[in-house]
């Protein structure tokens, strides 16, 4: 009988029997959970060619073949279940929506779809980590909204409830903004006319629609805005975001100079090259950005804002009056340390002040609206953000990072928690889904801890969880990347570390790929 669920659950006992789920099946709910009840319902559905009975509060009297979800012990916390599936009822429990979703999730990976059953079993469970995520690199390879809610219904169905979505790049910028129109109408993915782009823009009611599909399925739509690099685009749509003496402020740049490495992927431009960031001494960068995010906060409900913050090279601005002047002003903040981390920094090693400027100003503006901001690990390293800023970190420990030439803290999540911030554990090293199956296979990704040994314990929960990109993959190679790497990073996320078993996961993973198939055409080829 299949128990093969993916995350493995805290704790699961099977029983003897069988639930057969039939046209006289009935699902009740206390109030809270209605509807969770009728979701259930139409997930079922399938099973009796109708939707089952959904009623508030108790089953009916003498029923002899019921659904029932009931308020559980507050210790489920916020997405925790329990599940007793018995020969003539299933009882949910939980102490909030999600965890009755999540419960939900497991009856559909435990339904046996052929003859609508469902094995006797208990189940507890509840996650490891709060933060379980993928990120999609919208800006490099466009990807459409029904493309995007088949991955928020992919997520849901292995219980992870953060969806990043990088929306703008040097390539692309790929979300209306209201204000600046010119940022979307032009369409400046041509400038790689010799690479077969996936092109588009989410309008504002796509992103509304979205959003709403996500929230119904438990899952958070991080928006990403970069800065103050990976940006080219919008200074592009927008010449006054450069440096005022950037010579692109008048001819346009010959991209011929900046080759492609692969399709889809730009080379990052030579250090003789003017890399553009946005002005880091003009006000009009600072409203530009207000102005983006504003509009960003309203569309996007979610309580944390990805600002970006990778991989600047600040070439123009040790050249720029105004960044110069912005620079002179921030003398005062330097300190041993910091300028320790830097003193292999090319071109002026002091730019990472105007660089911390700029992030700490819009992440306070972040705060000031009452949302938490994200920013890449990037130079983050005793950087004083503002209290509550999350760290996405991306590099490994103990490397020196090879395009701001500085030197990564023996260990930047230490670094960044102790500092004050909750981390987000992207560690390319294992979770950069983009790279290859070679170089990061199933078991590595598998055996992923996220939280560093070194970390105190009472520190651990600093750590919110563990999140994959997968950067600049064109629509069709989306699923061969992530799956079935997904899978392994689900269980990662959920499954308490005891749980963690690779010879199990390996057992369950074939039913996976059947299950898959549901929700449309997926390239598993990898797991064979
Ligand atoms: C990154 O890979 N530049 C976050
Ligand atoms: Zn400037």
């Amino acid at each position: 009988m299949n128990t093969d669920v993916i995350p493995a659950p805290t704790h699961l006992r099977p029983g003897i029997g069988r639930f057969v789920v039939e046209a006289s099946t009935s699902i009740s709910a206390d109030a809270p959970f209605l509807p969770l009840a009728q979701y259930l319902s139409e997930v079922l559905s399938p099973a009796i060619g109708g939707t089952l009975k959904v009623q508030k509060s108790e089953p009916l009297a003498g029923a002899t073949s019921f659904i029932h979800f009931s308020t559980g012990d507050a210790n489920l916390g916020e997405e925790g279940y329990e599940l007793d599936i018995h020969p003539d009822r299933i009882l949910i429990r939980a102490s909030k929506p999600a965890g009755a979703f999540y419960a939900c999730q497991t009856l559909r990976q435990l339904l046996q779809s052929e003859v609508w059953y469902i094995p006797c079993l208990s189940i507890q469970d509840q996650p490891r980590f709060p933060w379980r995520g993928l990120m999609l690199d919208t800006a490099r390879q466009f990807l459409s909204k029904d493309f995007v809610k088949r991955y928020i219904d992919l997520l849901a169905y292995y219980k992870m409830n953060r969806l990043h979505l990088h929306l703008t790049d040097n390539d692309a910028w790929t979300l209306e903004i209201k204000q600046y129109p010119q940022l979307t109408e032009t369409d400046r993915w041509l400038w790689q006319a010799d690479v077969q782009k996936s092109r588009g823009v989410y309008s504002q009611e796509d992103i509304r629609e979205i959003v709403a599909y996500a929230t119904s399925r438990y899952v958070v739509v991080v928006p990403e805005i970069e800065m103050p690099a990976h940006s080219i685009n919008s200074q592009l749509a927008m010449r006054d975001l450069l440096c005022p003496n950037n010579p692109w402020r008048k001819a346009k740049p010959d991209w011929k100079q900046w080759p492609e490495v692969e399709p889809g992927c730009t080379t990052w431009p030579d250090q003789n090259l003017i890399a553009a960031e946005y002005c880091m001494g003009s006000e009009k960068t600072f409203e530009f950005l207000e102005t983006v995010l504003t509009e960003v906060m309203d569309l996007f409900p979610s309580p944390w804002i990805h600002i970006g913050g990778d991989e600047y090279l600040g070439n123009t601005w040790s050249q720029c009056p105004l960044c110069q002047a912005r620079q002179a002003t921030l003398a005062h903040e330097d300190s041993p340390e910091i300028a320790a981390l830097h003193r292999n920094a090319k071109g002026d090693p002091k730019k990472y002040l105007l660089y911390r400027y700029g992030m700490r100003r819009m992440a306070k503006f972040v705060v000031a609206k009452g949302r938490i901001p994200i920013m890449w690990d990037t130079l983050a390293w005793g950087g004083k953000y503002p209290a509550g800023a999350v760290v996405h970190q991306w590099h490994p420990c103990g490397e020196q990072d090879e395009y701001e030439q500085t030197d990564v803290p023996g260990n930047p999540i230490v670094d960044a928690i102790e500092n004050g911030h909750e981390v987000i554990n992207s560690s390319c090293s294992h979770l950069y889904f983009d790279y290859d199956m070679v170089k990061t296979p199933l078991d590595k990704v598998y055996g992923f801890e996220p939280v560093p040994d070194q970390l105190p314990e009472d520190k651990r929960k600093h750590i919110l969880g563990a999140h994959a990109p997968v950067w600049g993959q064109r629509p069709e190679n989306v699923d061969r990347q992530t799956f079935p790497r997904l899978l392994a990073l689900a269980e990662l996320n959920w499954s308490a570390v005891g749980q963690r078993d690779w010879a199990s996961f390996q057992r369950r993973l074939p039913s996976h790929e059947v299950r898959l198939k549901d929700f449309g055409k997926y390239l598993l080829e990898n797991s064979k």
